[in-house]
C-alpha cells in the first residue's frame, strides 16, 4: 500500500451492522487515541473492571481506570461494554471466604450478600455510562459432560448463582443489557452447553438478554461451519449477540515455536483469509450481532504477547504495530462489497 491510500474507518464500513470495539487499559488508552477514535466506537476495559481491580479489600471501591475509559468514550462518542461482575478469575479471595485466613469458606447467604454489593455498587457507579454487562463470565465447563464449571461460585451458592447474578443485575438497572459470555463458544459440544444454559434461564424467567462470543481464535481453528451453526444457535433463543474478546492468533494453540519475530507473509496471508471467512458470516448474521468487539487495537499489544508461550510475541489483530492496516484489515473491509 501507498501513503495514497485512503484507509476506510472500520467504524463507518461496519456502521449499518455492527459496532466496532476495543478492549483497552490506562497505556493504550494514552499510547492510541487517535487510531481508537478513527476505528472505534465501543471500548472494554481489559481488566479494570473485573472484581479485583474495583474492589479488591471488602468495601473498598476503586473505579479511577473505568471512569477515565468512559470519559474517552464519551468525548469520542463510544458505546462502554461492563466486563465482568461474576467471573472464577481475578476476583479477590476474601470474596469466597467467612474468615480472614482463609480457612472457612463463607456461607451461601454471606456469599449472595457480597454479590449483591458488588453488583449493585458497580452498575450503580456506572448506571448513565455503561448499559451493556458481561454479567457471569466462563461459567461453563469446556470438557465432558459436565455442565457447570466446578468454581467456588458454583461450590458455595449452587447452579442458582448464574440466575442470581443476573436477577440482581437486572434489579441494579432495569435498562442495562446482560450478557452471558464464554470462550471456545463455538465448540459444538461447549456452544451445546452454553445454549442449553440460556434456554434454562429464559424459561425459568432470568432477565438475560445477550451472549457474548469471546472469539479467541487462531488461523486454524475453529471451523467457519462450527462458527455459524454456534451463532445460529444462540441466535434462535432471541438473544443478541456480541463478539467480546476477538483475536485471530497466527499460532495453533498446542505449537510452542519461539523462533518468529515477525509475522510471515504467509500466515499475514491465512490470517486474512480467516478473518475475511469470519466476517463474512458475521454480516451474514448482522441482525443478531450488535457488536463485534477485538480484544485490544493493534499489534503493538496484546495479551497473546506471553501467553500460552512465554516471551512470545504474537499479531493477532487487524492493525499491524503501528497502527497500519494489516492484509487482514483489507479482507474485512472487502466483504461489505460482497454482501
Ligand atoms: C478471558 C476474560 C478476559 C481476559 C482474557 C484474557 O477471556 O474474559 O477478561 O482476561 O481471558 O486476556
Amino acid at each position: 500500500m501507498t501513503h495514497h491510500t485512503i484507509v476506510p474507518r472500520l467504524k463507518d464500513v461496519f456502521k449499518d451492522s455492527f459496532r466496532i470495539g476495543a478492549a483497552v487499559n490506562d497505556f493504550v488508552l494514552e499510547e492510541r487515541k487517535e487510531v481508537l477514535a478513527e476505528h472505534f466506537n465501543s471500548l472494554t476495559a481489559e481488566n479494570s473492571m473485573k472484581f479485583e481491580s474495583i474492589q479488591e479489600k471488602e468495601g473498598v471501591f476503586d473505579f479511577s481506570e473505568g471512569d477515565r475509559i468512559v470519559a474517552f468514550a464519551k468525548e469520542n462518542n463510544m458505546v462502554v461494554r461492563g466486563h465482568t461482575l461474576v467471573w472464577h478469575n481475578q476476583t479477590p479471595e476474601w470474596v469466597f471466604y467467612a474468615d480472614k485466613d482463609k480457612k472457612k469458606l463463607a456461607s451461601k447467604e454471606l456469599l449472595v450478600e457480597r454479590m449483591t454489593t458488588h453488583i449493585h455498587t458497580v452498575m450503580k457507579h456506572y448506571e448513565d455510562t455503561i448499559l451493556c454487562w458481561d454479567v457471569v463470565n466462563e461459567a461453563i465447563e469446556d470438557k465432558g459432560t459436565t455442565r457447570l464449571r466446578d468454581s467456588l461460585w458454583y461450590q458455595i451458592m449452587g447452579e442458582d448463582f448464574i440466575d442470581q447474578a443476573f436477577r440482581i443485575a437486572h434489579a441494579a438497572n432495569p435498562n442495562a443489557q446482560l450478557f452471558y459470555n464464554d470462550y471456545n463458544e463455538s465448540d459444538p459440544e461447549k456452544s451445546d452447553k452454553i445454549y442449553e444454559t440460556v434456554k434454562g434461564m429464559l424459561a425459568r424467567g432470568v432477565p438475560v438478554h445477550g451472549i457474548g462470543l469471546q472469539c479467541h481464535w487462531n488461523l486454524y481453528g475453529p471451523s467457519l461451519d462450527d462458527i455459524a451453526h454456534a451463532i445460529e444457535k444462540y441466535a434462535s433463543l432471541g438473544m443478541r449477540l456480541h463478539i467480546t474478546e476477538m483475536d485471530v492468533s497466527v499460532f495453533e494453540f498446542e505449537d510452542r515455536r519461539t523462533d518468529l519475530l515477525a509475522p510471515t507473509e504467509e500466515l499475514l496471508a491465512m490470517q486474512a483469509e480467516r478473518y475475511e471467512g469470519f466476517f463474512k458470516i458475521f454480516r451474514a448474521h448482522s441482525d443478531a450481532i450488535d457488536s463485534v468487539t477485538f480484544w485490544g487495537v493493534d499489534d503493538a499489544y496484546t495479551w497473546l504477547d506471553g501467553f500460552p508461550v512465554p516471551d512470545r510475541k504474537n499479531w493477532p489483530f487487524l492493525l499491524d504495530d503501528k497502527s497500519e492496516p494489516k492484509p487482514a484489515f483489507w479482507s474485512v473491509v472487502k466483504t461489505l462489497e460482497e454482501k
